[in-house]
């Protein structure tokens, strides 16, 4: 069934306005789940673009450490390798290191995907733990306060890759799915579970992702080439913060750097 989605794209020139941006709406979406329930429940992606926001988050020069409300914060994962966390490209290694070793965290509110397991087990105990955690029966599933995704050049954003069987993985909160393109497995939260969060926010940058940002938002619907357009939030709205570079074949943003889209899917 055609669905139509809002997205407001804000365009941002180089990675540390971009990068403030990022670190302005995780504190915004915190700071207000937090004082409507006194919990706010935050999913991150890894690659290499959230790193430079999570320094910042975590910066002592910086109002976020101040601000962020790190006690009532839990975190999740969007996606992991399959890799031991202390591994150059284990997502919870870059997040230890650019964030959870400076920030005030409880240990218990830190979800951790278990990289270094068998892919299926891994996926099978990130499950559990969040509906263990979060009481969720039947086909309940976890409802994040913000979440943060990426896109890769080929169109992907978590671990959900082109052509790929998580794209059809409509039950499940995580699954592990094998990525012949890269030759490995990953361990991934599936796309209903994405599109469930309250607030969900792609944050992109580079020349390389222009292409694939209008072929998403502006080109032919069809997930299995593109799976960044299975991203279509329960509540309609989808933001995205973008670079010069990833925004350069959008329409041009307003003379505040915002533009808006409306897509039918
Ligand atoms: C991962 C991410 C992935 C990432 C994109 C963009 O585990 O790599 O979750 O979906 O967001 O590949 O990565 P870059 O930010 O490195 O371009």
């Amino acid at each position: 069934m055609p669905k139509r989605t809002e997205v407001e794209y804000r365009v941002y020139s180089g990675a540390d306005a971009l990068s403030r941006a990022a670190a302005e709406h995780f504190l915004e979406t915190a700071q207000a789940a937090v004082a409507a329930k006194g919990v706010a429940r935050i999913a991150i992606s890894g690659g290499s673009t959230p790193k430079r926001t999570f320094e910042l988050l975590a910066n002592p020069a910086e109002k976020f450490a101040k601000a962020m409300p790190w006690q009532q914060i839990e975190l999740y994962w969007v996606d992991e390798r399959t890799v031991p966390p202390d591994n150059k490209d284990s997502n919870y290694r870059m997040t230890r290191e650019a964030l959870l070793e400076k920030v005030p965290l409880k240990p218990e509110n830190i979800f951790r995907i278990e990289g270094e397991l068998d892919p299926e087990e891994a996926a099978s105990k990130y499950e559990a733990a969040i509906r263990n955690h979060l009481r969720l029966e039947g086909a309940e599933g976890p409802r994040f306060d913000v979440l943060a995704l990426g896109m890769g050049d080929d169109g992907h954003t978590a671990s959900l890759f082109p052509h790929t069987a998580a794209i059809n993985e409509m039950i499940r909160i995580a699954v592990a799915n094998q990525v012949p393109q890269k030759d490995t497995w990953r361990i991934t939260l599936t796309w209903p579970v994405i599109n469930q969060a309250h607030d969900v926010f792609f944050l992109i940058a580079g020349k390389d992702k222009a292409q694939p940002v209008h072929d998403v938002l502006l080109g032919k619907y069809d997930p299995e080439v593109l799976p960044s357009q299975l991203i279509r939030p329960s509540n309609g709205r989808l933001l995205m913060l973008l670079d010069t570079d990833a925004a350069a074949l959008l329409p041009a943003p307003d003379a505040s750097g915002k533009g808006r889209l409306e897509i039918e899917r």
